[in-house]
């Protein structure tokens, strides 16, 4: 058997529809919703990451904008330049799209941003939600498990019950994943730098979720041999040129299931941020 490709793009495109239809509905009423976008240098991943969210969020009729600060910027500037955006009624949804330069290193960049107008799903406030039990992804959370419990969920894959690893423990990805999924009733090994005996774990595992930022890290020994793994793949590197995820082709041959990179995780964290654009923008209105 073939194992299957968890595509984003159907999803993707449902989505869209569906985002673009309540974009109307918030013009018809006189508001644009508007995202910005605050970036400290010119880290060049950085840059492409910002411009995937921009064509999404232009797509579905949306306004975006770029806010660029030197990296040298002093952290009393930037937290002035902030508040401007947290204040202005114009803009719906911000971002400080990490990582952030040494010199602001020592502020908490999470809970800067107003928390209704956190589409990052960052803020303590709203990542409150996910300590207390929350299912509901309606709610700004963060994007990226968004996206990944979205994704399972559209192809008919269900975490109850289910043994999951997870390898990363960021702040974006692998922390809030970890206790979404627990919220969904799998049971969850969150794994990281430091741990021993991986691939034991991995083997064991129903769903193994890998979001380390090394090409090929996952490699089929890592797998169990009856192929009914389902591998998510979060890496974003560039091997030889060409962008490439975490999980080898031959641990993806030997799983059930697993998402290509690109086309996977990544379309679907932009499209959950938008989803939380819109969302928030509606909060606001209605507020
Ligand atoms: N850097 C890499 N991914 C992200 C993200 O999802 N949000 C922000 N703010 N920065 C990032």
């Amino acid at each position: 058997m073939h194992p299957k490709i968890l595509a984003a793009q159907p999803l993707v495109t449902e989505l869209k529809k569906e985002l673009r239809h309540r974009c109307e509905g918030l013009k018809n009423r006189g508001v644009t919703p508007s995202m910005c976008v605050v970036l400290v240098g010119d880290n060049p991943a950085s840059l492409t990451y910002i411009k995937n969210k921009q064509k999404v969020c232009e797509e579905i009729g949306a306004h975006f904008k770029l806010i660029q600060m030197p990296a040298s910027i002093a952290a009393q500037d930037f937290l002035s330049e902030l508040n401007k955006l947290n204040q202005d009624p114009s803009v719906h949804g911000i971002i400080i799209q990490l990582p952030v330069s040494e010199s602001l290193k020592a502020l908490n960049i999470p809970n800067l941003v107003n928390p209704e107008k956190d589409i990052d799903g960052f803020n303590g406030v709203n990542t409150q939600a996910i300590y207390t039990g929350t299912t509901n992804l309606k709610l700004l959370l963060p994007c990226t498990p968004k996206g990944i419990i979205n994704l399972l969920n559209y192809y008919g894959i269900s975490l109850d019950g289910k043994n999951v690893v997870v390898i990363g423990r960021s702040l974006i990805v692998g922390k809030p994943l970890s206790m979404m999924l627990s919220n969904f009733n799998a049971t969850v090994t969150l794994a990281h730098s430091k741990t021993k005996n991986l691939k034991q774990l991995t083997q064991l595992a129903d769903i193994i979720i890998s979001a380390v930022g090394k090409s090929e890290f996952i490699g089929s020994d890592f797998l169990a041999h009856h192929s009914s793994q389902i591998l998510i793949d979060v890496g974003i590197n560039s091997f030889d040129g060409k962008l490439t995820g975490d999980i080898s082709k031959e641990a993806q041959d030997k799983s059930l299931a697993f998402t290509p990179v690109p086309g996977g995780v990544g379309p679907m964290t932009v499209i959950s941020l938008i989803e939380n654009l819109i969302t928030a923008t509606e909060n606001q209105v209605k507020g």
